[in-house]
């Protein structure tokens, strides 16, 4: 006993006994002055946090950004200069399960990075895949309904699901992406990281490019079909937690592959697909990758509340050398995911441990939840304004990037004129194998065991836009699922609805 550290309250004093509270006599009530009692009970009740309204359950660990090839030319980034090596956390994540689903289930991966650059922090929210459901992000909430719990039934909804995805045609690329092998990996470290949108690097000369991430897997994809999930959450529900913790803890460390896609700012005039969509990929014949660099995973968070559940990763952290672009969905997060954290974890949610920049912060917030961090204000006791007299922080003007050319009248304009099939069809007819597309509609049938006839029909008709081997493929599918008597459509009355007409419908 001699050698452990003491009990003590959460304000440091000694405490003598943590097993029996204070009562009246041994029968008796309790008092109001076992303070520790009161004490332990409060904190229980404050023990959890709202969970992330999107990609709540999640599996997180540290590593290390490292540069070995050459973008200089591209961006001033410190963080990308050849030989760079910068601190950084992943959290990887499905998007509608709550924070206690089960991880093998099929859904979207996130693949959020942090990276602490000596120039701040550089957070790249992403995705395992390329493209998203939405190109518009007054869609996204509608969206997020659907993946989400029926108000009444509380259960997930197929027909929701494919009901809005059917009147959404934009959403075919990632759908099928999604009911494809890649749609279910093995573990988070067996799959791909993109960050999706077009964001743009600036360099010293006032230069901008568009830009796509792509972070290649160094295990090698892997995927489970549906019946294999199935098992594997029979048995655990923490299959992903599993392999992540126990891979780096066993010294294991996985890597990937950084690679850009590099598109002259000129050249998104001339794309015939408008390369700030986000349903669509830039092919890589028309943009190689280029290789930057990898990052490996090699340390698992001492405490997974403080490290992974209080991260908090927002498209708004960029640095110098890297920005945005015009895709409207970035637009919206660039918003969005600050306000979550304020909601989540308090205004100063970037002065808890694992979110602090790991360089000197200097701003002119106040007070408020979470500030925990004095020194974060300014560290001149009479510079708590700007602008002062008194020596406090002032502009960096070498972060100030290069205009963003836009023009336009402002108005809603109709992203439905937009092809939404041309991709898919190459994806489906020139990447994927025989043995997958029978995966692909198997996948499909097999989610609408109860989703009404009309709903499905739809949707067939827009796969039939995509190839007839897609409609026929999921039809034969559906076919044998209703004659083995797995079919049976829910009653909710439907009214008609047709998705709006696009571009790819007339040059189909
Ligand atoms: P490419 O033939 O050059 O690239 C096809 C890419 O598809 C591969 O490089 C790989 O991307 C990805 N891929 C391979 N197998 C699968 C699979 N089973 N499921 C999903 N993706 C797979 O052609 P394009 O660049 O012209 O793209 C053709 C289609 O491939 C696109 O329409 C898109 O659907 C899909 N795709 C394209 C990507 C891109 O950035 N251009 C990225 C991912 C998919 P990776 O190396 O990233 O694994
Ligand atoms: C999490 C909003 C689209 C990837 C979140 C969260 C919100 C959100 C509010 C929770 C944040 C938190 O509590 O910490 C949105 C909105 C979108 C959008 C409004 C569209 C307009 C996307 C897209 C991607 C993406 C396109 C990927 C390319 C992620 C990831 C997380 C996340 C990976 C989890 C981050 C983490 O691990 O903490 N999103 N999202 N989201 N989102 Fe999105």
């Amino acid at each position: 006993m001699a050698d452990r550290p003491k009990l003590t309250t959460t304000a440091g004093a000694p405490w003598p006994n943590n097993q029996d509270s204070i009562s009246a006599g041994e029968r008796g009530p309790l008092l109001m002055q076992d303070y520790q009692l009161i004490e332990k009970l409060a904190h229980q009740n404050r023990e959890r946090i709202p969970e992330r309204t999107v990609h709540a359950k999640g599996w997180g660990a540290h590593g290390v950004l490292k540069i070995t090839g050459d973008i200089s030319k591209y961006t001033k980034a410190k963080c990308l200069q050849p030989g760079a090596e910068t601190p950084m956390l992943a959290r990887f994540s499905t998007v509608a399960g709550e924070l206690g689903a089960a991880d093998h289930e099929r859904d979207v991966r996130g693949f959020a990075l942090k990276f602490y650059t000596e120039d701040g922090n550089w957070d790249l929210v992403g995705n395992n895949t390329p493209v998203f459901f939405v190109r518009d992000p007054i869609k996204f909430p509608d969206f997020i309904h659907t993946q989400k719990r029926h108000p009444r039934t509380h259960m997930r909804s197929p027909t929701a699901m494919w009901d809005f995805w059917s009147l959404s045609p934009e959403s075919l690329h990632q759908v099928t992406i999604l009911m494809s092998d890649r749609g279910l990996p093995i573990s988070p470290m067996h799959m791909n990281g993109y960050g999706s949108h077009t964001y743009s690097f600036w360099n010293d000369a006032g230069e901008r490019y568009w830009i796509k991430f792509h972070f290649k897997t160094q295990q090698g994809h892997k995927h489970y079909t549906n019946a294999e999930a199935e098992e594997i959450v029979g048995k655990t529900r923490e299959g992903y937690q599993e392999a992540l913790y126990n891979t780096i803890e066993g010294g294991d460390f996985p890597r990937w592959t950084m690679q850009v896609q590099i598109m002259p700012e000129a050249d998104a005039e001339k794309t015939e697909y408008n390369p700030f969509d986000l349903t669509k990929v830039w092919p890589h014949a028309d943009y190689p990758p280029i290789e930057v660099g990898y990052f490996e995973l090699n340390k698992n968070p001492e405490n997974y509340f403080a490290e992974i559940e209080n991260a908090a990763f927002s498209p708004s952290n960029v640095v110098p050398g890297i920005s945005w672009s015009p895709d409207k969905m970035l637009q919206a997060r660039i918003f969005s995911y600050a306000d979550a954290h304020r909601h989540r974890l308090g205004t100063h949610y970037e002065s808890i441990p694992v979110n602090r920049p790991k360089c000197p912060v200097h701003h002119y917030h106040r007070d408020g939840e979470m500030n925990v961090y004095g020194g974060i204000i300014s560290g001149n006791e009479n510079a708590y304004y700007e602008p002062n007299s008194f020596s406090g922080a002032a502009e960096d003007r070498s972060a100030q990037e290069p205009p963003l050319r836009i023009s336009g009248d402002a108005t809603r304009y109709n992203h439905r004129t937009y092809d939404d099939y041309k991709q898919v069809r190459e994806l489906f007819v020139n990447v994927l194998e025989d043995d997958e597309k029978v995966r692909l509609y198997g996948n499909i049938a097999g989610t609408w065991g109860d989703v009404p006839e009309v709903i499905c029909e739809r949707q067939l008709a827009e796969f039939k836009k995509v190839h007839p081997d897609y409609e026929a493929g999921v039809r034969a599918a559906w076919e044998k699922i209703k004659a083995e008597g797995g079919y049976k459509p829910n009653a909710a009355p439907v009214t008609d609805a047709t998705p709006q007409i696009t571009r790819g419908d007339a040059a189909d």
